[in-house]
């Protein structure tokens, strides 16, 4: 089957686009046929390789979503390169477990930092161009975890949270600028992060506790996004949308 050509002519760019959620939404707005800036930490070679081998277009970028410096360093890059960033998914987030007992200030600050600093960092990066587009799509990843009573993720719930009240308040303030912003959230998702980090028996109960039971993938997610950065969703800002196999129900 084809993929729709729902993003012919946009730039989008896409945060954590190395491996995981944030590759497969990468790939998948590459293959509508948007231009994808791939951002990492370290440079999201095998996600360029994915979306060259078939014929569509895309940058890697390296940078610490966290750091004023190095997001606003993107943000001009990606001015310089292509005049303007049409569509910002923010997906970069990390996700180490620890109880109250053990969680230490430098975990806090760095969970809230790289979860949700970066999403106003990035936000603030692309935002003088997106405007001067006069559309544009923002998607903030949040997580289905802020209702399903994860244990050991208070300061990754208080982080997931935070997406959602700045997704609300910036739909507020971009509407008029013809820019969306909403916010997605993944039931817990078989990627990297999850395989290293995640117990089998969480996968099994996750699977059970949702309506459709089986464990999500990346691609569980794309469908969502791609609408949701699409014409289609012009009437849609300010939303939540917890694409996570009707976990949260
Ligand atoms: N996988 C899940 O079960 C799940 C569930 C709910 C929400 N989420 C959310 O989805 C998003 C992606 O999760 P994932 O499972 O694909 O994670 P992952 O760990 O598999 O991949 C995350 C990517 O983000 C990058 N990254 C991390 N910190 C960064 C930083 N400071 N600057 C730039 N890049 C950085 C990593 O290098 C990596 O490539 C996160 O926001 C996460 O909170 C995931």
């Amino acid at each position: 089957m084809s993929v729709p050509q729902t993003h012919t002519g946009r730039v989008a760019v896409v945060t954590g686009a190395g491996r995981g959620i944030g590759q497969a939404i990468a790939v998948e707005l590459a293959a509508r046929g948007a231009t994808v800036v791939a951002v990492d930490l370290a440079a999201p070679n095998e996600t360029v390789a994915m979306i060259e081998e078939k014929g569509r277009s895309v940058v890697g970028l390296t940078a610490d979503v966290s750091s004023p410096e190095q997001t606003a360093a993107v943000g001009k890059e990606v001015a310089e390169r292509f005049g303007r960033a049409d569509i910002l998914v923010n997906n970069a987030g990390i996700f180490p477990f620890r109880d109250i007992e053990e969680l230490d200030y430098k975990t806090w600050r760095r969970v809230l930092a790289v979860n949700l600093d970066s999403q106003f960092l990035m936000v603030k990066a692309v935002l003088p161009t997106m405007k001067q587009g006069g559309w544009g799509r923002i998607v903030n990843l949040t997580s289905n975890s802020i209702v399903t009573n994860a244990p050991g993720l208070s300061h990754y719930m208080a982080s997931k949270m935070g997406n959602i009240g700045f997704s609300r308040g910036l739909a507020n303030d971009l509407a008029s600028f013809g820019i969306t912003v909403n916010a997605v959230g993944p039931t817990l998702t078989i990627t990297p992060g999850v395989i290293n980090g995640h117990p089998q028996e969480a996968l099994v109960a996750a699977a059970q506790a949702q309506a459709i039971k089986r464990n999500g993938l990346p691609e569980d997610l794309t469908g969502t996004i791609a609408f949701l950065t699409s014409d289609d969703a012009a009437f849609v800002t300010g939303q939540t949308i917890m694409a996570d196999g009707g976990y949260a129900r």
